[in-house]
């Protein structure tokens, strides 16, 4: 693998294989070893060029977990804003030793723009282009499930696909990169995905993808479902025309407390609640639902950086060996 940019991309090997090494990424992570000697002399840039907080922070851990140096660029406050380019301004970053580059940008396609065409050498890995893939996001989602149901049938994670799980995604649809790349990986790996929104935050042929698709949240909830996985009404990339009542909004698609009530039956024992973050507490998840034992959210924010590590490390180590 040469750069991670899509889950699209990725065989049940190629995603297991991550996962697996995030496995040992993460036992390391539990014996508090802080650093693991991989990526000495390496060096990784975060090049964002839209906010974030959990995965700028969580792949400048990972880095730094295995001894990487670390060069966080945010285009706020950089030449982006004088005019400099993508080609020009990842030329300047390669030229001061990047090896690896993590990408956000909002425009879908700018991680495959840098790694296909001969701009820089460094590996690629998208972490977020527009409305298109969130693939470590996907990858860290599948991990924390994986880990999951492991744990509830009592057998090792390791080397285990997601066949047979049932995973309901919730909300914006329509913007959401963290669902399409959820909706490759977890069928890839063998889950079976329902998307549930409102009409007008679904994208235009979404009935070709490889999942079912409802309005109905109560409908999609009546099959007891692994996991339930809340997304964040994206406000900032929505026209209001998109969007019903907040009020309309939370009562018909949001995990409310009398909804979540719903998980104290025996149906939904072991039924988990994700959500990518950031959240809008009140609007698709109440608080209630979001501090809940139920809820993976911290679990999916601390296994993101093992996973960035096995992608770190599956990446450049390949690079190594090409050198
Ligand atoms: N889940 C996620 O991508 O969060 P951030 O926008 O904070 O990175």
């Amino acid at each position: 693998m040469k750069h991670l940019l899509s889950t699209r991309d990725l065989t049940p090997g190629d995603a297991i294989g991550i996962l697996d090494t995030a496995e040992e990424m993460a036992a390391v992570n539990d014996r508090e070893v802080r650093k693991l000697p991989a990526l000495r002399g390496r060096t990784v840039v975060n090049l964002f060029f839209e906010d974030s907080t959990r995965t700028r922070i969580s792949f400048e851990a990972a880095a730094k977990r295995l001894s990487a140096d670390v060069i966080n660029f945010a285009a706020k406050g950089s030449s982006v804003s004088k005019g400099e380019s993508l080609k020009d301004t990842a030329q300047t970053l390669e030229a001061i030793g990047a090896d690896a580059v993590v990408i956000r940008h909002s425009a879908a396609g700018a991680p495959h723009r840098l790694a296909v065409t001969d701009w820089i050498q460094a590996a690629v890995v998208n972490a977020g282009d527009g409305t298109h893939e969130h693939p470590t996001q996907a990858l860290l989602d599948a991990f924390t499930l994986r880990r999951h149901l492991a744990r509830v049938a009592g057998t090792p994670s390791a080397g285990a696909d997601l066949a047979g799980a049932h995973v309901v995604i919730v909300g914006d649809i329509l913007h959401s990169r963290v669902a399409r790349s959820n909706v490759w990986l977890l069928t890839t790996l063998g889950a079976r995905v329902t998307l549930v929104a409102p009409p007008t935050l679904l994208p235009i042929g979404v009935e070709h993808w490889p999942c079912a698709v409802s309005y109905d949240l109560d409908a999609a909830l009546d099959q007891a479902p692994d996991a339930v996985m809340m997304l964040r009404v994206q406000a900032e990339r929505m026209n209001a025309s998109y969007f019903p009542s907040t009020a309309e909004y939370s009562r018909l698609w949001g995990l409310g407390d009398e909804r979540f009530d719903r998980f104290d039956t025996p149906a939904f024992k072991d039924t988990v609640i994700l959500h990518p973050g950031p959240m809008v507490r009140g609007l698709e998840i109440s608080s209630t639902a979001a501090d809940s034992d139920r809820s993976q959210v911290l679990r999916q924010v601390a296994n993101g950086v093992s996973v960035r590590m096995a992608v770190l490390y599956l990446l450049m180590s390949a690079k190594e060996s090409a050198r």
